[in-house]
């Protein structure tokens, strides 16, 4: 395989070929993504909600992130792998933003690095980009700011905040990001987006409109079934058939069914 870009996935947008994006905060996991040809892997804060429990993605600490994301890293060979600067990471200053990013450039591997904000952080999305690191931004709804917002409905249905949405995503394009995720906003919306820049707009709960979407990979497999958002699609029903196996290996245990004699040594 070749490996995937910043490049390959701007000439994907110019080609009409929509970008895959999954979410990996491991090392199985992330080599199963990465050999079913899924191009961008995001080693995404939700880590904060999938693996450690948390309510919020506000948690999760930078050195987190990079132990999870150094594992996604020693399993992929063709997957551009993306990390999520995490909440506090980024927000005080540029200088603390490059810090932060150079850490998981360094200590992960990674090959990129996501924020979550517009003009307010423009600086430091200049300076991380200055020092070479590619950026991805990140729109809409940004769980980091989930207390700002009170809830975790649909962002940007009304004008004001749809227009300054608009002009985000062209400063985050003139900045020189490769690319942008936009979350949970109206679809006629995003696909406005991603018709007005020329980097690929990559959506959740953001309509088909744009250049490519991303789900979190617990989500879509089913693991979790608490969460029912009208954007998710699951492929797989893996709690069930999880429970299921779990249920069957006690009852076998309890049964000395397992392990058999061929199963011993
Ligand atoms: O952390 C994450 O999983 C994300 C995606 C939902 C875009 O940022
Ligand atoms: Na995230």
């Amino acid at each position: 395989y070749k490996r995937i870009t910043t490049k390959s996935l701007v000439e994907m947008k110019n080609n009409g070929e929509k970008i895959s994006m999954l979410t990996a905060y491991d090392y199985t996991m992330a080599k199963i993504v990465d050999s079913a040809g899924i191009d961008v892997i995001l080693v995404g804060d939700s880590a904060s909600n999938v693996m450690a429990g948390h309510e919020t993605t506000l948690p999760i600490t930078l050195d987190q992130m990079i132990y999870h994301a150094s594992s996604v890293v020693r399993a992929i060979t063709r997957s551009l792998v993306v990390v999520d600067l995490p909440f506090g990471s980024y927000q005080s200053d540029p200088k603390e933003a490059l810090r932060s990013a150079i850490r998981i450039m360094k200590e992960s591997g990674g090959h990129a690095v996501k924020m979550e904000g517009g003009k307010e952080i423009k600086e430091s999305v200049k300076r991380i980009l200055n020092a070479g690191i590619p950026v991805m931004g990140h729109l809409g709804l940004t769980p980091q700011s989930i207390y700002k917002f009170g809830t975790y409905t649909v962002r940007a249905k009304e004008e004001e905040e749809a227009e300054q949405l608009k002009e985000d995503a062209k400063m985050l394009e003139k900045a020189g990001c490769f690319g942008l995720v936009l979350e949970k906003v109206p679809a006629k919306l995003a696909k406005e987006v991603a018709e007005s820049i020329t980097i690929p707009v990559i959506g959740i709960g953001a309509g088909n409109g744009v250049d490519g979407q991303v789900l979190v990979t617990h989500d879509m497999l089913g693991m979790t079934h608490e969460f029912n958002p009208r954007f998710l699609r699951r492929y797989l029903n893996m709690y069930e058939e999880m429970t299921n196996a779990f249920k069957q290996y006690s009852k076998d245990v309890k049964s000395v069914d397992f392990p058999s004699v061929k199963e011993q040594y």
